[in-house]
């Protein structure tokens, strides 16, 4: 096990009617907040109208900014920055998933920077200081409610780039699972998805003597494989849309990558899809995991037989170990397809044309992956084998 600090400073505040101390917490950090949420869905819910009120009973002032897009874009965070520096925002509410978070994250460092925010992404410098961020979280998925981390699309050529840094992690976030009752079913599944490859990110690591952070990373992905069908067939269930919500904290809030270096190479190979063709980043996972599998199990064939063995109950082949590892991939690959993911580019509408660019892309910064190096080539190898 390797050396770690681990700090996760976020107060979650979760369960039913929780968002009724939206602006009680708000309040903690000041008076003016800028309000900043996606395309409709907290308007048609009613959660806009509830967080108004209670921001006012708080004497809150509120400023907006709202359409942040999945996969959300950097213009928006500028218009964002400009808001924050004219009006002297104290902070930064974000009522949505990952996109509208992220977007808030990259406004709340932008706000305290004379520079370009981009310069973040570029990694010309590290972000030191931000505006404090909330949370009201209405989508379980991409973990940027206790994350550090940060991922915006530059429409200037189409980047999707990442920055992080403990001054982004948010203060508090609101978690109730009712929230997340009215989503629709491909975003609860791809939601559902992208939890599940924080854990395997994390969980495909050379490092030995793990056993801990190993079966943390498997309760969490055996839970998902039970509680993602139980929403979709009844999406007002409670009880699975909490077990969801949860675990897509402690999925990514990197108690389940302590002592471990994680591989994160699928992560960075789906960007450029999601990136360029603007699919949900948990479908690109669907198609992206599978094929990274493929192209590197047999570096740790151990490991693969274990998650087979453990997570997808894959019954160990003793006349052929490989068999169980590959059975393995297999069933988790058909567990996507059943909760309506694509599982291949050709299901998701892409083809080859951009395999080229898109692996120069991923390579910008050096080969990817730590579990495997995987360089340019490689990467377009997966592309293939993903089609
Ligand atoms: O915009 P609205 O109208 O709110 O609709 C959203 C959006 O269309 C909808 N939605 C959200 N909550 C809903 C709802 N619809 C009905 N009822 C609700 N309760 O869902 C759609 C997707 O929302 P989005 O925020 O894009 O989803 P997600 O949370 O999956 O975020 C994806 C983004 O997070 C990034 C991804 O790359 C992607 O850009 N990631 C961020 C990470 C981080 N900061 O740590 C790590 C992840 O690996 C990921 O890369
Ligand atoms: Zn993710």
């Amino acid at each position: 096990m390797l050396n770690f600090d681990f700090q996760n400073k976020t107060e979650i505040i979760f369960g039913k009617n929780t968002e009724e101390r939206v602006g009680v917490e708000t309040a903690k950090y000041g008076k003016k907040v800028l309000l900043h949420y996606g395309g409709g869905s907290i308007k048609k819910s009613g959660l806009y109208d509830r967080v108004i009120a209670e921001l006012k009973n708080n004497n809150i002032e509120i400023f907006e900014l709202n359409n942040v897009k999945p996969n959300p874009r950097l213009s928006l965070v500028n218009e964002g920055i400009k808001i924050c520096k004219e009006n002297n925002i104290d902070i930064i509410l974000a009522v949505g998933g990952g996109s509208v978070i992220d977007s808030a994250k990259a406004i709340a460092a932008g706000a305290k920077y004379d520079g370009d925010v981009w310069d973040f992404f570029l990694k010309k410098l590290l972000v030191t200081d931000a505006l404090p961020i909330g949370v009201i979280l209405t989508i379980p998925a991409a973990g940027s409610e206790s994350s550090s981390g940060s991922v915006i699309t530059n429409e200037n050529g189409w980047y999707k780039k990442s920055f992080g840094g403990d001054v982004i992690r948010p203060k508090f976030a609101i978690m109730n699972p009712e929230l997340t009752y009215t989503l629709p079913a491909y975003q609860t599944a791809a939601g559902g998805v992208d939890i599940m490859a924080h854990v395997m990110e994390r969980y495909f690591t050379n490092e030995p003597n793990v056993d801990f952070t190993d079966r943390l990373c498997e309760a969490t992905l055996k839970t998902m494989i039970v509680n993602i069908p139980k929403a979709l067939k009844n999406p007002t269930d409670y009880n699975s849309r909490a077990e969801i919500m949860w675990a897509s904290t402690i999925a990514h809030n990197n108690l389940l990558g302590t002592g471990r270096l994680g591989d994160w190479a699928s992560h960075n190979i789906e960007h450029e899809l999601s990136g360029i063709y603007d699919i949900a980043h948990g479908a690109g996972l669907a198609i992206i995991f599978p094929a990274w599998m493929k192209y590197v199990y047999k570096h740790n064939m151990e490991k693969f037989i274990q998650f087979a063995t453990r997570v997808w109950n894959v019954e160990y082949d003793y006349n052929s170990p490989e068999e169980t590892a590959l059975e393995g991939i297999r069933k988790m690959t058909s567990f996507f397809k059943e909760i309506g993911m694509p599982v291949t580019l050709e299901d998701a509408g892409i083809n080859n044309e951009k395999f080229e660019e898109m692996a120069s892309k991923a390579t910008e910064f050096g080969p990817q992956g730590n579990f495997v190096k995987l360089n340019k080539q490689d990467i377009v190898e997966i592309y293939k084998l993903a089609e």
